[in-house]
């Protein structure tokens, strides 16, 4: 507001010195015949225009800075409350791994860079370890979710793109195509339903691995090696 506002008062200004001043002159002009001294001249108006305007020139400026303040002030009220954020937990143990091709086409875990990827599923009494190849299979299933609760955003959804298949989700804007996006990252948790990645469901794969196998390019670009 403070800008404009500083800037409407400047120009409100210049008018009412112009408007002023020429009454002034005109009547001091029809004075000049009784008294013979003419109180102020049309050069005086113009001069004296000028310097309302270098009146009111440093007052926007000042507005202007106090705009940047507040500006300022409110980033930095965003930064700190991104700050003070509890960092995600994580409770996944499903992790990508690189792997190569066994005598019978399974995946094995190994160290160097393979181009292939599998899913390390260590069993929970720590006996086993099963690998699933990352083939890109991405299923919802019977999804609800709410970003406030009350206020349902998806409900009952189920979706299935195969690996390799290109599938587009078309909607209005508000429909949840990015709030779909936002869930196969695991950037929240979903209200009931399940979300498999090959088959696994997702609250059993780290975080990091789930994101690592994943590519986003969203509306508002953000884009990271
Ligand atoms: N972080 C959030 N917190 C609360 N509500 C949200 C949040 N993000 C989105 N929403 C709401 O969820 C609904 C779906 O939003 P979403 O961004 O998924 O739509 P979209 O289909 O991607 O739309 P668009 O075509 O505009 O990108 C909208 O009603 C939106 O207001
Ligand atoms: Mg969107």
């Amino acid at each position: 507001m403070m800008m404009p506002m500083m800037n409407a008062l400047g120009y409100v200004l210049y008018v009412i010195v112009a408007v002023l001043g020429a009454y002034m002159a005109i009547a001091g002009l029809m004075n000049v015949g009784l008294t013979g001294v003419n109180v102020l001249t049309l050069g005086m108006i113009a001069s004296f225009l000028t310097l309302a305007k270098s009146f009111t020139n440093p007052i926007s400026q000042l507005a202007n800075q106090f705009n940047s303040i507040i500006t300022a002030l409110a980033g930095a009220s965003r930064i700190f409350k991104f700050m003070d954020e509890k960092s995600e937990t994580d409770d996944g143990y499903v992790t990508l791994v690189n792997a190569k091709i066994d005598k019978d086409g399974n995946p094995i875990e190994c160290e160097e860079k393979t181009d292939k990827w599998a899913w390390k599923h260590p069993h929970k009494d720590g006996s086993t370890t099963s690998y699933t190849w990352l083939k890109g299979e991405i299923v919802l299933d019977h999804v609800d979710f709410s970003y406030v609760s009350g206020k349902q955003i998806l409900h009952n959804i189920t979706i299935k793109a195969d690996p390799g298949e290109k599938v587009a989700l078309v909607g209005s804007t508000g429909a949840g195509k990015t709030t779909i996006t936002n869930l196969i990252n695991r950037f929240y948790d979903i209200d009931d339903g399940k979300i498999r990645f090959d088959g696994i469901n997702i609250t059993k794969i780290k975080k990091p691995d789930l994101r690592r196998s994943l590519g986003m390019v969203l509306q508002d670009v953000h884009l990271f090696t």
